[in-house]
């Protein structure tokens, strides 16, 4: 019987560590130098190198808005967006927006409303939201709704994110909306959806 001896690598050589090159990046007011590969999302590299765990991953596919940041005040999905693109920008993730001890009038609407239930997907809401506030583009129910429409939740925790947003959005003078929003009032009433039809 032959006998095989194999001295050399059947296929392309193992792959060595990847090139790596500094990186910096302002984060909730703190300057960060990493060294990563050039192809790192803003998403891993806020969760693997940094630790700022608050930001989910969810799809990692640009499909449920749980990645949700802010890059100069605007929303992006953290996972579709590689860290070397953001050098120059200020970025914001939820624990940047307040602390334990002052919350930001979002993250307290989103307890007082209970706007939760597992909380995966919390954090993007609440950055979401904010960046839909600083838009300032929805002045209703329905276009809060269309214009959150990028953030998933599993829970289907939508009728109490939504009267939470209202209530910051109200309680800051962007709608004028004739309605009770605080915690506690009558929720504002979530119209029925239609099965689909066969
Ligand atoms: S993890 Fe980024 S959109 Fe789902
Ligand atoms: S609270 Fe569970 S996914 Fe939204």
């Amino acid at each position: 019987m032959s006998q095989r001896f194999i001295q050399q690598p059947l296929g392309p050589p193992a792959p060595t560590l990847a090139p790596t090159q500094p990186v910096s990046l302002h984060i909730n007011g703190q300057a960060h130098t990493l060294y990563i590969a050039p192809w790192t999302t803003l998403l891993d590299a806020l969760r693997e190198y940094l630790d700022l765990t608050g930001t989910k991953k969810g799809c990692d596919h640009g499909q449920c808005g749980a990645c949700t940041v802010l890059v100069d005040g605007k929303r992006i999905n953290s996972c579709l967006s590689l860290a070397i693109t953001h050098e120059d920008s200020r970025i914001q993730t939820i624990e940047g927006l307040g602390t334990e001890d002052k919350l930001s009038p979002l993250q307290q609407a989103f307890i007082d409303h209970d706007a939760f239930q597992c909380g995966y997907c919390t954090p993007g809401q609440i950055c979401s939201a904010q960046g839909l506030i600083n838009e300032g583009k929805a002045k209703t129910e329905a276009e809060v709704r269309e214009l959150m429409s990028g953030n998933v939740c599993r829970c289907g925790a939508y009728p109490n994110i939504l009267s939470a947003v209202m209530e910051v959005l109200h309680n800051e003078g962007l709608i004028m909306e004739d309605k009770a929003w605080s915690a506690g009032a009558t929720e504002p009433e979530i119209a029925p959806v239609e099965p689909p039809k066969k």
